[in-house]
């Protein structure tokens, strides 16, 4: 018996980095079976492949998250394969970083349809089943930087969005059995911090007091507890998993 025996799971963005970690940490916890979402066709099913070579308890979906209609799609996939869904992660997610004065709306559009809307989209397609059978750990990934991060007016926004929607949803949801929560990761080692400068890097580095980066499978073990009976009385919380980068004193 694991943590999670018996339940199938949705992470989105799971091709690499966190989303592929917090699904790793999901076998281990022994899920029931773990649908992988991402944009990135052949990266996904490599992913999957490499986790789980038979197929029958990972699977790829194909998944652009800032579209409905795809998001409607894939669900139906993963319906038809394991049933329903007990557990989603939001967590597909990009950069477009700019200062604001000289930010497109396109750059602030598009991030704010991947994380935004994304995660409201995939949020609608499971919150039925979960009502009717009483029973759903939903799990947004925000980040540290909804504070408030030079360059990032876009990704901010975004990501503040998902804490207050994280917020209310949970307040509808309590009665049903569901609990919303959100992880506020600080820097982990993942591609995505690829764009940004070496100097910056070693600055938010050394404001961290745990003085590293952290690693995708530290942001896993938070999401492994939040998608599972351990917190049952927690919901409407958002969890910083920064290494005291944002601690006050
Ligand atoms: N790495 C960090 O330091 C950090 C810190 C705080 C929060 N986060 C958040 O964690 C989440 C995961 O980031 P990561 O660091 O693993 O990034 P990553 O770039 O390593 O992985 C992101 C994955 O999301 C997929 N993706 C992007 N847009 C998508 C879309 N529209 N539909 C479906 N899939 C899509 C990508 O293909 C990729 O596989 C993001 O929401 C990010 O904002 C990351």
């Amino acid at each position: 018996m694991g943590k999670l025996t018996g339940k199938y799971a949705v992470v989105t963005g799971a091709g690499k980095g966190i989303g592929r970690a917090i699904a790793e940490r999901f076998l281990e916890d022994d899920v029931a079976g773990v649908a992988l979402f991402d944009m990135d066709e052949p990266l996904v099913s490599a992913t999957a492949k490499e986790m789980d070579p038979t197929g029958n308890r990972v699977i790829a979906v194909k998944c652009d998250v800032s579209n409905q209609e795809n998001v409607n799609a894939a669900f139906a996939q993963v319906n038809e394969k394991f049933g329903r869904v007990d557990i989603l992660v939001n967590n597909a997610g990009i950069t477009r970083d700019a200062m604001f004065h000289k930010m497109t709306i396109e750059q602030a559009m598009m991030v704010m349809n991947v994380h935004f809307y994304g995660t409201f989209y995939c949020c609608q397609a499971v919150i039925g089943g979960m009502r009717e059978r009483n029973y759903g750990k939903i799990v947004n990934i925000s980040s540290v930087n909804a504070l408030g991060n030079v360059g990032q007016a876009n990704y901010t926004s975004a990501k503040c969005a998902i804490e207050g929607f994280t917020r209310t949803l949970a307040m509808e949801s309590a009665r049903k059995n569901i609990t919303v929560n959100a992880i506020a990761p600080g820097m982990v080692d993942t591609d995505i911090l690829k764009t940004i400068p070496a100097d910056i890097m070693e600055q938010k580095i050394k404001a961290t007091p745990a003085q590293r980066l952290a690693d995708p499978s530290e942001i896993a073990s938070v999401a492994s507890f939040l998608a599972s009976d351990d917190s049952s009385w927690v919901t409407g919380n958002c969890i910083m998993a920064c290494g005291g980068q944002k601690m006050r004193g």
